[in-house]
């Protein structure tokens, strides 16, 4: 049985990182394969992803990480965009990948809101992971993967704790 109830409400999940171009857009498109793959969808109405700078609007994910994202059949399309305070209200929960960016969206966040603002990490439930998804963009592409078997790991490990077997 599955622990929560769509046809009561549906979840909105925000994915953020600092240029939107590497990491989150990356894990939008890894929950929503994910979410797919394990027949979730009808739980979920919005999985979106943007970052705390502006520095890339408009920009396509960097191609480093659509090559991580399509070697591994995992389609991704994505415009860079920039959060802001308004955003708060479209969604249940806004995931940081790093502290930084969890520290950005917490000064951020309307003080009336219900959002939660979590690392992705908070999900892990296996430690040879490691909680916090490091800026690849000055590195090579290792660290794109290593971000891709993160993300598939805390993706995987949300769906379970939030919504449940089915
Ligand atoms: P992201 O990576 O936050 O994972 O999208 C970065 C992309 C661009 C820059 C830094 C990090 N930048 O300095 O432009």
């Amino acid at each position: 049985m599955a622990a929560f109830d769509p046809s009561e409400k549906k979840i909105s999940v925000a994915f953020v990182c600092l240029g939107n171009i590497c990491r989150s857009p990356m894990a939008e498109a890894v929950f929503k394969h994910t979410v797919k793959e394990k027949g979730y969808s009808e739980y979920f109405k919005t999985i979106d992803s943007f970052g705390t700078s502006g520095w890339h609007i408009g920009e396509s994910p960097d191609s480093r990480s659509a090559k991580t994202c399509r070697k591994h059949g995992v389609p991704v399309n994505h415009a860079a965009q920039q959060i802001s305070p308004r955003d708060f209200e479209k969604f249940d929960y806004v995931i940081a990948m790093d502290t930084s960016n969890k520290e950005d969206l917490l000064h951020m966040k309307p003080r009336n809101s219900p959002t939660k603002v979590n690392l992705f990490g908070d999900w892990r439930t296996n430690e040879k992971f490691q909680k916090i998804v490091d800026d690849p963009y000055y590195g090579g592409i290792n660290g794109f993967e290593t971000n891709f078997e993160q993300l598939t790991h805390f993706s995987e490990e949300f769906l379970k704790k939030e919504i449940g077997d089915i």
